[in-house]
């Protein structure tokens, strides 16, 4: 059995190919049938008279989705789909399609979903989770070729680490409750202590009762957390690892952006130095834009796209006031009211994609904010063991997979940049 992507090495051979019908036509004496096995969409046309007479018939009885197996000769086609096409000597159904209920016809978004599980055969579906899947592989790549080891930090959790407003709890035995992760990165903080620079890649969980078309409750995070890195540092690594993911994507799944129509020349742009701003000139940005706006609030999804709407690139925004932060990030010396975080915003409305800072790694002012946040200290003892043997600067950041996969595809909802979108409203099929 031969994959379509494969057909190059086959040019003149008669070949076998297995799959589903993408769509027909015919005309008389010869029919077009689309197939497409995953790895691309194959022309196979069918003369009446070069594949026995009930073989040719049978073809009639294919409806779109139904399986078969086909053989023929490959031929080069430009005009075809793919650059190639077959001349089919024969034909066999697998199993039948009756009524998919996916037509080309235009269908709302709430249907499409509601048949997420046939949805995703679709070629602008099938062309995202590629595209998905390359970003995965460059994430991997690009920390591994780094000195970056990965590290597997837990999802049942004793406690929270991005605030207590968005967990999902359940039952844990004798014990209590347990949380689901809403980010590895205390964990990472640990593995950093160990092994220098790590970097957590997972599934997180936030009960985020916000319907945007940028939350999800479960949602794929990376997050890298390198010793010995101060804020600088860290933003560095997130622009070098931005301008690598996007030019991997652009350099290996051309294909692929152009079923989505996606326009490159955006992505094209993303390469460094990227622009850094603190938050006060973000907040400057929008004063100047019209927009009401008050030292010390965070920004809105219609701030984040005023200010990144200014640049060609994505944007990192830095020193954040210590109220809106979470509880670990380190306070700048320079300013405590400010804290040495970072967000980084991708262009085009996307908002923000990155997430990270510079943790705080005195003993004291840690214990502090943990009885601020009012988080119960005896579930941190471990946390700030890690300050209490040996502590060292150190800083990492969080990003979302499926918010760069919905800006790098140009997604209007993260729902189509996931396999089985979870979201407040929905946790099926
Ligand atoms: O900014 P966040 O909350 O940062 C953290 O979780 C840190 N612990 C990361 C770190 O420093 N190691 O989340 C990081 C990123 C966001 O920038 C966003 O891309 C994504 O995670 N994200 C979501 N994606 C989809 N749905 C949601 N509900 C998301 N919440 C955050
Ligand atoms: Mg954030």
């Amino acid at each position: 059995m031969v994959y379509i992507k494969d057909l190059s090495k086959h040019v003149g051979e008669e070949v076998t190919l297995k799959g589903w019908l993408y769509n027909k036509r015919s005309s008389g004496k010869i029919k077009f049938l689309i197939l497409r096995d995953g790895t691309g969409y194959l022309q196979c046309v069918a003369f009446k008279g070069n594949l026995p007479e009930e073989k040719f018939e049978l073809a009639d009885t294919f409806s779109q989705e139904t399986s078969f197996e086909v053989t023929g000769k490959v031929k080069e086609e430009k005009r075809a789909v793919g650059g190639y096409e077959l001349d089919v000597t024969d034909l066999d159904l697998i199993s039948a399609a009756e009524n998919y209920p996916i037509t080309p016809k235009e269908h709302g978004v709430e249907f499409l979903i509601d048949h997420r599980h046939l949805w995703i055969r679709s070629q602008r579906q099938v062309a995202i989770l590629k595209i998905r899947h390359r970003i995965v592989k460059a994430i991997r790549d690009f920390f591994d070729d780094r000195g970056f080891t990965l590290f597997d930090p837990p999802i049942l959790t004793p406690n929270a680490c991005e605030g207590t407003s968005t967990l999902f709890e359940t039952e844990y035995f004798d014990l209590g409750k347990a949380y689901l992760t809403q980010s590895g990165q205390l964990y990472a903080e640990a593995g950093a202590m160990a092994l220098g620079k790590v970097y957590t890649f997972g599934p997180t969980f936030r009960a985020e009762k916000s319907k945007t078309r940028r939350h999800l409750t479960e949602f794929w995070m990376v997050e890298p957390e390198a010793a010995f890195f101060d804020l600088n540092d860290d933003m560095d690594l997130a622009e070098e690892f931005l301008e690598y993911i996007v030019q991997t994507v652009l350099k290996d799944n051309q294909e692929d952006l152009k079923i989505l129509e996606r326009d490159t020349s955006t992505l094209e742009k993303v390469k460094r130095p990227f622009p850094r701003i603190s938050y006060d000139e973000a907040v400057a940005i929008l004063k100047e834009n019209g927009v009401d706006f008050e030292w010390g609030n965070d920004f809105g999804g219609g701030d984040e796209t005023i200010i990144s709407s200014k640049f060609d690139r994505p944007v990192m925004v830095h020193r954040y006031p210590s109220e809106i932060k979470a509880f670990y990030m380190k306070r700048d010396p320079d300013n405590p009211k400010v804290a040495l975080a970072v967000d980084v915003l991708a262009p085009e409305g996307y908002g923000e994609i990155i997430g990270g800072s510079q943790r705080e790694d005195n003993l004291d002012l840690l214990l502090q904010r943990i009885k601020e946040h009012e988080l119960p200290q005896e579930f941190f003892e471990w946390y700030l063991d890690l300050r209490r043997y040996g502590s060292v600067p150190h800083a990492g950041f969080g990003l979302g997979l499926e918010r760069t996969v919905s800006w790098i595809c140009g997604l209007e909802h993260l729902r189509e940049a996931i396999p089985f979108p979870r979201m407040i409203y929905r946790n099926t099929p």
